[in-house]
């Protein structure tokens, strides 16, 4: 079969899919077979394809037109201009996730930060893209899934890190430093709400990673109540935050000196507390 027929046969098959975007997608998934650039495709349009990229390319397409989200099914996502491993057991990281890092760079860059916690790494994009910057600085990330503590150090050994370890905790469980820094993009969804996540998401992404309890407060109020002992004077707290939570988060932390940063929707979407002396 030649290269643009594969092409039209797959724009054909994921049609109708809900949550694709075929055009783009027959593209970039055939040229990652191929292993060359987009630009490639339209060059070689009359190449003929060998069958054992087609029979790839036809089952990626299947997987997708399922539901599978593409990063599983390439095991890879790209976050803050770097790649990262990611499987079916974590989390895909999300483009808003990019903005928490802007936050912690900033106030990286404003004081003096020795160390700093991140609890529900995940694939471990955020803690890892902070340590590849700040090199004298130590970092721990915790998750209580062990899927997720694998895949960080998965990461963590492609990057070759040496400042930042991964432990298995739930939530400051075994936890024995005090830090200038705590960060967490937990799982904040209403309990009831999951239902209503579409097919991507709900289906195919861990539920660990969603479930934030009844109101989708539960795990800020579990960090927010460690914040005496687990946070250094002067340190930083810094979470990721669903749209409609800023006021919430602001009377949980009505002691703090607190700002709420926007996405680029103008929706709330990270929150910065500053613990007193
Ligand atoms: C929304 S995901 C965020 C993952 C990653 N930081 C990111 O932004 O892509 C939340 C993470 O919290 C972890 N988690 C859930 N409950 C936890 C707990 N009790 N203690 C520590 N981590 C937990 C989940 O396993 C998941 O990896």
């Amino acid at each position: 079969m030649e290269l643009n027929e594969a092409l039209k046969e797959g724009l054909n098959y994921l049609e109708d899919s809900k949550y694709t975007n075929p055009f783009f997608e027959v593209r970039l998934i055939l040229s990652r077979l191929l292993d060359k650039d987009i630009s490639y495709l339209i060059a070689h349009d009359k190449d003929i394809l060998d069958e054992k990229i087609l029979d790839e390319y036809f089952s990626i397409l299947e997987k997708r037109k399922n539901g599978v989200p593409l990063q599983y099914i390439f095991g890879e996502t790209e976050f803050f201009g770097n790649k990262f491993f990611i499987d079916e057991n974590v989390l895909i990281p999300r483009d808003d996730t990019e903005i928490s890092v802007e936050a912690l760079i900033d106030i990286f860059e404003k004081n003096s930060v020795r160390n700093s916690l991140e609890i529900g790494a995940g694939s471990g994009i955020v803690s890892i893209t902070m340590a590849m910057r700040y090199s004298d600085v130590n970092f721990t990330a915790v998750d209580i899934s062990d899927y997720a503590i694998k895949n960080t150090k998965k990461n963590i050994e492609r990057f070759n890190l040496e400042n930042i370890k991964v432990l298995k905790s739930n939530l400051y469980e075994n936890i024995e430093e005090s830090y200038d820094i705590i960060y967490s993009n937990p799982p904040y969804i209403k309990s009831k709400d999951i239902e209503e996540l579409q097919a991507e998401v709900k289906d195919y992404e861990p539920m660990l990673a969603l479930d934030g309890g009844v109101d989708g407060l539960f795990f800020y109020r579990e960090i927010i109540n460690g914040l005496d002992k687990y946070l250094n004077k002067n340190g930083y707290v810094i979470f990721e935050i669903g749209y409609d939570q800023g006021d919430d988060l602001r009377e949980l932390l009505k002691d703090y000196s607190v700002e709420v940063l926007k996405d680029l929707s103008n929706k709330d979407r990270v929150v910065i507390a500053k613990k007193g002396e």
